[in-house]
This record gives C-alpha cells, structure tokens and sequence, in this order.
C-alpha cells in the first residue's frame, strides 16, 4: 500500500522487492530503542501514498502530521485523537488528507509541491511525546528518451561515433540488441552516461542501440537505432 505506483515493468518489481527485503529487516532488526520515523516513499505525481510510520510508540492518544520539518502550528496538516477517533485539520490541510487512528496518513492525488520532509508528533498517555520525520519523493514518469548517432553509417577501423541520448531521467542505460552493452576500451560511456563513443569502430558493433532512462517510479526506453558498419 506504501508504493500503490508499483508497475508491471520488470525493473521495477526488483526495485520494490528490494525496498520490501529492506524494510522487514529494518523491522526485525531494529533495537527496542529504534527511532519513531516516518519511512521515506517514492510516489509517482497523481498516484495516492500512504505515508507509514515505524517504530510507532505504544499508548499513543494522538498523531498531529505536519508539512516541513518541525512541530510548526501553522505548518500543521491534521490531527487525530486515538481514543475518541476525532479528526480535526490543521492550516496546510488540503482536503486530500486522511490520517489514520494507527498513525500513517493516506495522501491522495500527489503533486510535485507535495515532494519535501513531513513530520510527525505522537501524543503519548503519560503526557510525554515522540517526533519522526520523513521524506515524500515524487516523480513525473519518464518520457521516452530519444537516442541520435552523428552518423548511422560508419567504416571499420576508420571512423568513431558518438551516439547521445536525450533524457532528464536520473539514470540511464545502455542496450545493444536488448541487452545490456557490454564497455570496452572502445565503447566508453560519458561522466552523465547520456553519450557513448565506439572509437573506433568495428564490424561487430553493427546493430540496434537503445538507451532506457529511469527514476525510482518508472522507466522508459528509446526506439532502436541501426549502426551500420561498412568494409574498409
Ligand atoms: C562523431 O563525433 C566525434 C566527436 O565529435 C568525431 O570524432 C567523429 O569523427 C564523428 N563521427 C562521424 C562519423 O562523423
């Protein structure tokens, strides 16, 4: 429920599957003593989050959620009393917020304003109380990149090119032939991987090229480009 932007793609099973090993070893790992937190959620804009809480105290009378970092009144969202399951709205209550009597808040239709740290305050029964911070992560899904080649038909040996793909993803990816491009002493990829240079080239790196961009929500790949490679 904490990442309802799961897609089928296969990268991103791993990636949640990865996030889920994660979480449960910090669940039984965890000293008696471990921190309260909010855990930290990546969200793709206009999915609906659930911002969980761990290492929730027990004998809590009331969560108060805020926007930022810090218990500021006026950056409150809402409150909940436990006991009486009251829900009352703080200043930055946005109408697409539901605070649950077990803590977490379900945020719905995020927007890339709604990115940042939150805070948390729990109330407990011998009047003293918690605070826990943690970080929404929202992300536009990534648009497929386009890959360009200053020339797509090259002779062995002589030439070098230079194929560029165009992206503001975090991450990029290299694929020959649908694989993962093996680098070499020839085929090098640039500081920001977004440029590969084959220097110089030869007859076995004829074939299709992509690139695939991604960020921790989505991933996308270019179409294929042919090199061509000519005899000497
Ligand atoms: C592609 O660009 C690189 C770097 O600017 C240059 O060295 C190379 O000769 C170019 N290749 C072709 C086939 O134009």
């Amino acid at each position: 429920m904490g990442s309802p932007s799961v897609s089928t793609h296969r990268g991103l099973v791993h990636w949640q599957g990865l996030l889920l090993v994660v979480s449960l070893l910090n669940f039984w790992c965890l000293p008696a003593t471990a921190q309260f937190a909010i855990v930290s959620t990546n969200v793709a804009e206009g999915k609906d989050v659930l911002l969980r809480l761990r290492n929730t105290p027990p004998d809590v009378i009331s969560f108060l959620w805020y926007r930022g970092e810090g218990a500021k009144s006026n950056r409150k969202i809402a409150s909940v009393s436990v006991p009486l399951r009251a829900f009352a709205k703080g200043p930055l209550y946005t109408g697409r917020e539901i605070i649950y009597t077990q803590g977490p808040v379900l945020l719905k239709e995020v927007t890339m304003e709604d990115a940042g740290i939150y805070t948390v305050v729990a109330h407990l029964r011998n009047s003293k109380k918690e605070i826990g911070f943690g970080w929404l992560n929202v992300y536009q899904p990534v648009r497929r990149p386009t890959l360009q080649a200053n020339s797509t038909t090259v002779t062995e040996n002589k030439d070098s090119v230079v194929l560029t793909c165009n992206t503001n993803a975090v991450s990029t990816e290299w694929l020959f032939y649908g694989m993962n491009l093996q680098l070499s002493e020839r085929k090098k990829l640039s500081e920001d991987r977004r440029s590969l240079t084959i220097d110089p080239v030869k007859r076995e790196d004829a074939g299709y090229y992509q690139c695939e961009a991604s960020n921790p929500i989505s991933s996308a790949e270019s179409w294929p480009l042919e090199l061509h490679v000519q005899h000497e």
